[in-house]
């Protein structure tokens, strides 16, 4: 019987998690990495699986017999890796955030998806997968989520943020229609030095007068806070820990309208109505969705979050409010920019 292979491209901090995945599902595993003898002493007390070790994915020549191929390497080779997959005959992807590094690749990997009808799955909205769900699920009660604010220290409005704009428009079940942004750069990505870690001020607007709201500062180490405003409701989550708090009922009845001065300030978020410790990042959800049903949708949710982080990062060298998806007016040079994003 043939052996079911599966491919890992890139095997760092989040390629090990996904090489854990796959023991359970393949009976072999082709690991590519330029540091490959590092990887071979990481990965050799994991028994139960044969595993091909790869310096780079061009010593592979056919991709016909591999069932999936997960890129886990760093953002700005993302596309090149699928490019050279697809070309030689592999139809399923798994690839990490950000998925492209410009918006000509944007371009390009829809391209592809459709002329070599690959199946491409994205790891992007995976984070928060199980809250989202319980805020989606429970809307009736708690109402339409408001505003979305991220703040916190050196978290990278590129790397960390892509998973919040994926959030917003799960929990605001659209896209946004405008961007505004002031960001900078360090050269302190832990990855790599050439990899971007952007700080600063990050606003989308999205229909309805709501809004997601990331600002990091490289300066600071202090963790990532996220808030969820509702009318009555607020959800946070912080340090690994969700609360959703709501204000009570009679609190609710006294309360002035949000135009008066006095609001909200006099009132604040008073009764605990959850909260709950769980592991943030469901990487299992996005392997089931191969034993199950894939739809095209996860991968759209993916390539928007990474359009709506590049139309960000253009704004912000343009210093304009730039509408999403941007306008046919803009610059070849930001069509064809790479930034570095992982
Ligand atoms: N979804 C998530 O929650 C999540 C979490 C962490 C990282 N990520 C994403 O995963 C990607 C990798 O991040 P990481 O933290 O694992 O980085 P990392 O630096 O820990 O690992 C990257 C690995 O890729 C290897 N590599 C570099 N160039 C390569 C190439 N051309 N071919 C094959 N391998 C190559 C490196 O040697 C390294 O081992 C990034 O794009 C990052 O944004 C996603």
């Amino acid at each position: 019987m043939e052996q079911k292979t599966a491919a890992l491209v890139g095997v760092g901090s989040i390629g090990i998690t996904h090489f854990k995945h796959l023991l359970k599902r393949f009976d072999k595993i082709i690991v590519i990495d330029p540091k490959i003898d590092i990887i071979k002493k990481q990965l050799e007390n994991y028994p139960g699986v044969d595993i091909e070790y790869k310096k780079s994915i061009y010593e592979i020549s056919s991709g016909k017999s591999i069932a999936l191929i997960v890129i886990s390497n760093w953002g700005p080779d993302h596309f090149s890796v699928l490019k050279h997959f697809a070309v030689i005959g592999s139809l399923n992807f798994l690839i990490e955030k950000p998925l492209v590094d410009s918006l000509k690749e944007i371009r390009l990997i829809k391209k592809y998806q459709e002329k070599y009808n690959l199946k491409i799955y994205t790891h992007l909205p995976m984070l928060y997968a199980k809250f989202t769900q319980y805020l989606l699920d429970n809307s009736k009660i708690i109402g339409e989520p408001i505003a979305i604010n991220v703040f916190g220290g050196a978290k990278c409005v590129a790397t960390n943020g892509i998973h919040y704009i994926a959030l917003a428009n799960k929990l605001f079940k659209d896209k946004p229609e405008k961007v505004m942004a002031y960001l900078n750069s360090d050269p302190i990505n832990p990855r790599n030095e050439k990899l971007k870690f952007y700080e600063g001020n990050a606003s989308w607007f999205y229909p309805d007068k709501k809004q997601l709201n990331i600002n990091f500062s490289n300066n600071s180490q202090v963790t990532l806070n996220l808030e969820i405003l509702y009318k009555f409701s607020k959800a946070t989550i912080h340090d690994n820990t969700f609360a959703l708090t709501n204000i009570n009922d009679s609190t609710r009845k006294s309360m002035l309208k949000p135009t008066s001065t006095k609001f909200p300030s006099d009132f604040l978020v008073e009764t605990s109505a959850y909260e709950s410790e769980f592991d943030l990042n469901e990487t299992s959800k996005v392997y089931d969705l191969f034993d199950t049903n894939y739809s095209a949708k996860e991968s759209e949710y993916g390539f928007s979050a990474t359009e709506c982080l590049i139309t960000a990062l253009i704004s912000s060298k343009e210093q304009k409010l730039l509408k999403v998806p941007i306008q046919r007016f803009l610059k070849l040079k930001y069509f064809l920019r790479k930034w570095g994003i992982s």
